[in-house]
């Protein structure tokens, strides 16, 4: 049922190349220029004219609406906001008629996110669902949805979900961008290749998990963590401090890397890894001061990088290369590196990789 692998965290991971083409399959043609959501069709119109799209989830998922939030923004140029589904529900928040919700979550059982759904049904805004498991209750309290089509995910730390998540979010920016006419023509075809693009790069992403490996080796005994990124790659710095606190118990916070210099960087020292993803974006050539800025401290610095950079890798203890794509779809390859270093430390420090303590694969108690 493992497949060969010792834990279903490590076979989840592997699996994306396929989960990701998979919630892609039959939805996204670049050639044709066709895409596709079953679900969103009926509700193109409501989509196409809000004033506003919140997002509301917990946890990974969560992490998942941030990267919507700048796709949808870049894109389709419409405010979004990404809400805790947990402080959105008991905050009396302002909804209209004219708010588009999307709920995000791959177990569509969690307890916090149900209910701020029931309380946005109520205020009369229309609410699409982004659930995994089919046939959930977030599925069916939702008025449409999109399936991930993941696959079952089993371990408890959230993986291949995620990326699936990403995919249908990014399919839906690109959809709403192109009707609403932010996104030209060529500028959509161009979008829709690079997306099609991403299950082979993920691919080759996770040939990195030798050198990752040897990477967490050397710090699994480490206490804390801190995991910066900026642009796309700031939820994604979020999402690698999860998954290693959730898994191997190491306290890790994630920032994104401008925020450092307001706080954080009072805990650097040469005892610190600091995780920086700084691929070659918009942003690069912040992240790579931020990068100096730890460096002057004596951090350690361990970095994904685009494949072939040549600055950071100057800079860096440790760098973990990865195929270069558009800057917006990155998180779905940069991600990868950070679920296998969590996983590597996590079996290192013989933890329960599949089943952490205290925690469960849906929260179904608020
Ligand atoms: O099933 P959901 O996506 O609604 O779950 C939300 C969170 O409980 C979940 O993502 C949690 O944070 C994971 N254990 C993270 O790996």
């Amino acid at each position: 049922e493992k497949g060969g692998y010792d834990h279903f965290m490590l076979k989840e991971i592997n699996e994306q190349p396929r989960s990701i083409a998979d919630c892609m399959r039959g939805r996204l043609d670049a050639r044709s220029g066709r895409l596709i959501l079953g679900g969103l069709q009926d509700y193109m119109n409501k989509f196409q004219n809000a004033d506003r799209i919140i997002i509301t989830a917990c946890g990974t998922s969560w992490h998942a609406g941030l990267v919507a939030e700048y796709l949808f923004e870049e894109f389709a140029r419409v405010p979004v906001e990404v809400e805790y589904a947990s402080e959105f529900r008991y905050r009396n928040p302002v909804i209209s008629s004219k708010d588009f919700v999307i709920a995000i979550s791959q177990s569509g059982e969690t307890a916090d996110t149900l209910a701020a759904i029931e309380l946005a049904k109520e205020k009369g805004a229309t609410i699409f669902g982004v659930c995994n498991v089919v046939g959930s209750s977030i599925a069916r309290a939702t008025h449409a949805g999109s399936y991930t089509h993941a696959g079952p995910e089993i371990g408890v730390a959230s993986t291949k979900a995620f990326t699936a998540q990403i995919s249908v979010l990014s399919m839906m920016a690109l959809m709403l961008g192109y009707q609403r006419g932010t996104l030209s023509e060529s500028k959509y075809m161009t979008l829709l290749s690079e997306l099609e693009a991403i299950p082979a790069k993920v691919e080759k992403a996770l040939k990195l998990n030798k050198k990752v490996e040897e990477i967490a080796a050397q710090y699994k005994d480490a206490r804390n963590f801190l995991y910066l990124g900026r642009g796309y790659n700031f939820p994604v710095a979020l999402e690698g401090a999860l998954k290693l606190k959730e898994i191997s118990y190491i306290h890790a916070e994630g920032y994104p890397a401008a925020e450092m210099k307001h706080g954080p960087i009072a805990l650097i020292d040469e005892e610190m890894p600091v995780v920086f993803i700084a691929t070659k974006d918009s942003s690069y050539d912040k992240v790579v001061s931020n990068i100096q800025e730890v460096k002057a401290r004596k951090g350690i610095i361990i970095a994904v990088v685009t494949e072939g950079d040549e600055t950071v890798k100057k800079m860096a203890d440790h760098v973990i290369e990865i195929p270069p794509a558009h800057e917006a779809f990155v998180p779905l390859i940069s991600v990868v590196p950070l679920q296998q270093l969590s996983y590597h430390i996590a079996v290192m420090r013989g933890c329960n990789v599949d089943q952490p303590r205290n925690l469960a694969k849906s929260v179904t108690v608020e």
